[in-house]
């Protein structure tokens, strides 16, 4: 695999990817972040240049110090060719089997081959698939081929997403570190040392949202990650059903499209409200789902 350092290159990297949006959503949101100050200290590897079959992001050598940190040795993928899949991501150069580690990618048919290269491995695999969420504007970009995201979409304004209470004391804010915490102890997939440290990342990199209280303290928010997905989306228990969750993604996803900068979702098939809440402002299903492996060294188990 050859990394790609030149910016001209991985400009033209990350325009040929809108063509191949939606299945290219992982590693798109990545280069995006990458061209553009690239804060978790990304790189990208192509099997060959001009032209490529498969993308790999990763974060450098010096990020992945922790062999136990899933969240931050994070490999997302997109491939045109399957066939070579198997022997890319066998390899020690490309991947580190010895670390705990996270693979994401929004291909159908990933499955098979990342359970062809695990196999052969001393490696526990938890495999997840899950609904993926895209605007219609994404799917556009894609289509046209157009070099940015149109800010005349069809999602909902702020100000057209009423609340149900009428109590007026609530008020939009940005999560800040310091609330990191609280979004780690909520999130499903936290709750440890190094998922706190991730979020911590996460909100020092990109804006968060969230409504306080009349108390000042959060009560529900919705932040983004290094691949551009909005997740961690959460209401505490006692505020819900009062259309906050709506109000902030809502706000948030407006906030992103005036700025051109490309976002999605995802949600777990059974998450009846996850879903409700998504196409609520605007979001729709593509087929090619959102497919993440959480694979573990056997002698870290
Ligand atoms: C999903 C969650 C964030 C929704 O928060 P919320 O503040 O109650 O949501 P809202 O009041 O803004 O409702 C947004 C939409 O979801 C729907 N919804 C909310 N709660 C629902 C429920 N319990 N069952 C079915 N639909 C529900 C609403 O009908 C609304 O759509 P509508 O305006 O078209 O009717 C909240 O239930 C939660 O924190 N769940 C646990 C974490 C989670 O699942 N996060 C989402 C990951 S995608």
């Amino acid at each position: 695999m050859i990394k790609l350092h030149n910016t001209k290159m991985l400009q033209t990297l990350h325009q040929s990817l809108t063509k191949r949006i939606p299945e290219s959503l992982k590693v798109f949101g990545s280069i995006f972040h990458i061209n553009h100050g690239n804060p978790f200290n990304l790189e990208v590897l192509v099997d060959s240049w001009p032209d490529y079959q498969t993308v790999i992001t990763r974060p450098q050598k010096q990020e992945m110090t922790d062999d136990k940190d899933y969240y931050t040795n994070t490999y997302h993928i997109f491939s045109k060719d399957f066939q070579k899949l198997p022997e890319i991501l066998g390899s020690d150069h490309v991947i580190n089997w010895k670390q705990s580690l996270t693979i994401q990618g929004c291909q159908n048919g990933l499955n098979e081959k990342i359970s062809e290269v695990v196999a052969f491995k001393p490696v526990h695999v938890d495999y997840s698939k899950r609904v993926l969420y895209v605007i219609d504007d994404v799917l556009k970009y894609c289509t046209f081929n157009t070099s940015k995201l149109s800010i005349s979409c069809k999602v909902k304004s702020s100000e057209n997403v009423m609340f149900r209470s009428t109590n007026d004391n609530f008020r939009l804010s940005l999560l800040d570190i310091s609330h990191a915490k609280l979004v780690n102890d909520n999130w499903k997939y936290g709750q440890n040392e190094r998922s706190l440290r991730y979020i911590k990342r996460c909100l020092q990199s990109f804006p968060g949202y969230c409504l306080l209280n009349p108390e000042g303290n959060p009560v529900s928010w919705l932040i983004k990650e290094q691949t551009g997905e909005l997740r961690m989306g959460y209401t505490l228990p006692e505020y819900r059903k009062n259309g906050f969750a709506k109000w902030i993604m809502a706000t948030f996803m407006q906030h992103l499209q005036k700025n051109y900068v490309p976002f999605y979702g995802h949600v777990e098939e059974m998450n009846e409200q996850g879903h409700n809440l998504a196409k609520s402002v605007g979001f729709h299903v593509v087929d090619c789902n959102w497919h993440e492996w959480k694979c573990v060294p056997t002698e870290q188990l």
